[in-house]
């Protein structure tokens, strides 16, 4: 099977996970990526990278420290971008005007302009750019998007999506309370609003405001992921720091559809934690579980409850994809597994995505597009409390409405 070769820029804590997830990819038997290459400016984190690599894979990849020295290779086609936010668009841009496709984390960019820079980049050199958004991979979403696509739900008028709760610890780096890097309200709340706009469809409107719960962030007590960088980076953290950037949104959407959103993402307080993620319509009520968990879809219509499988019986043309099959098994909506094991199999899904994009030329499923709006749909909830009303996507979209992020591009040097 043909592969492009791609190189991973960014060996942090997420640039091993998608170490990792190169690895699941492999293992699928259907592997259209071939990861060739690890560049960090970071010397340490490249090496980790490559050594990681080399355990993986029984090879050691080309390593650098210097963007311009690796694009300048002809044996690298590909580019995976999992730098933090605020430096996408100064990888991407130079990437892609060299000719290499990329795909590049959430969030595509931290402001509209940064993302709009990199999809008039591809454009310009015509290449692939796809964002990476994993969790609308996972099984129980994409059966939440078939339940919607068949109509089951009726005329659909509004979709609650709460997540609430955290605490006063730094979220993984510094840089996620830190305004001008893409903080956590942004970086989390993309997550969010890309599973609203692929239940729901495109917004029109949006309403809200960001907050900063938690001023002050301690170091964490541990780090959660049990992976080397990650140990490092708490070693390295200050024992506090003052968040300048929100680590909390929340939002009412107007979708084209004519529906409503409810959005909140409230990344701190000492409440109890709260989720729900709900769709409603004239003919039932959906409620999934949530992102890499593998719990149950529960669709409720009228006098019936059908939980995860069972829905499945309503379904009759639904599939999944093949690598979706080949890694979670046919037919699977539910399932048991460890977050390790779901985190790299998402991953493996869409970077698979990304590769037959690169060899067919089709489009991938989460493009720079759908990734700016994503972006925007966070942003533009900030932007509406600076404005003091409702705003369009279009205007977040076209720099018609931009205060909020103007001091960001400024210090990004983007105007
Ligand atoms: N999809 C998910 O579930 C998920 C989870 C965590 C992080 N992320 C995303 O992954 C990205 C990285 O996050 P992280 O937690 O790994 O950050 P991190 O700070 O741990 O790592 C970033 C790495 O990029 C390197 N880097 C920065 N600028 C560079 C440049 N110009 N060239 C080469 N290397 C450069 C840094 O040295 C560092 O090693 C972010 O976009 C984040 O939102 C996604």
């Amino acid at each position: 099977m043909e592969k492009t070769p791609i190189c991973v820029v960014g060996c942090g804590g997420m640039g091993q996970r998608h170490i990792l997830a190169y690895k699941e990819l492999e293992n699928s038997g259907i592997s259209n990526l071939d990861l060739v290459a690890v560049c960090d400016l970071r010397a340490d984190n490249a090496e980790r990278g490559a050594d990681q690599v080399e355990k993986l894979f029984g090879k050691r990849p080309m390593v650098y420290t210097d963007l311009d020295k690796m694009l300048a290779s002809p044996d690298i086609g590909a580019v995976d971008v999992v730098t933090d936010p605020s430096t996408h668009h100064s990888v991407a841009v130079p990437a892609l005007l060299a000719g290499k496709h990329a795909q590049v984390e959430k969030p595509l960019g931290i402001t509209v302009r940064a993302s709009q820079a990199i999809i008039d980049a591809a454009q310009k050199a015509g290449v692939v750019l796809a964002t990476s958004e994993n969790l609308r991979r996972d099984p129980p979403n994409r059966l939440a998007r078939a339940v919607i696509d068949a109509d089951l739900l009726g005329k659909i008028h509004l979709m609650i999506h709460t997540a609430v709760g955290g605490n006063d610890q730094m979220i993984i780096t510094p840089w996620r309370h830190l305004k001008e890097k893409g903080a956590i309200g942004l970086d989390m709340g993309v997550h969010y609003t890309d599973i609203i706009q692929y239940y729901m469809g495109e917004y029109q409107q949006m309403f809200g405001t960001g907050l900063i719960v938690e001023k002050m962030r301690r170091r964490p007590d541990s780090h959660g992921l049990d992976l080397e960088s990650y140990k490092e980076r708490y070693k390295e953290m200050p024992e506090v720091i003052e968040a300048t950037g929100e680590d909390s949104v929340v939002a009412s959407y107007v979708m084209d559809s004519g529906a409503m959103v409810q959005f909140s993402y409230i990344g701190g307080g000492k409440g109890n934690h709260a989720f729900e993620r709900s769709v409603h319509g004239r003919e039932g009520a959906m409620y999934a579980p949530g992102d890499r968990n593998g719990n149950q879809v529960v669709l409720k219509l009228d006098g019936r409850e059908l939980r995860g499988k069972e829905i499945l019986g309503l379904l009759p043309d639904f599939r999944m994809n093949e690598i979706t099959e080949r890694l979670f098994g046919e037919g699977t909506v539910e399932y048991d597994l460890n977050f390790p094991e779901i985190d790299a199999k998402h991953m493996a899904i869409e970077f698979h995505d990304f590769g037959e994009s690169i060899l067919n030329g089709s489009t991938p499923e989460v493009d720079g597009y759908v990734g700016m709006t994503a972006v925007a749909a966070i942003l533009g909830a900030y932007e509406s409390a600076v404005a003091g009303r409702a705003v369009t996507l279009n205007e977040i979209l076209s720099g018609a409405v931009s205060e909020y992020q103007d001091e960001i591009d400024e210090a990004l040097g983007l105007i």
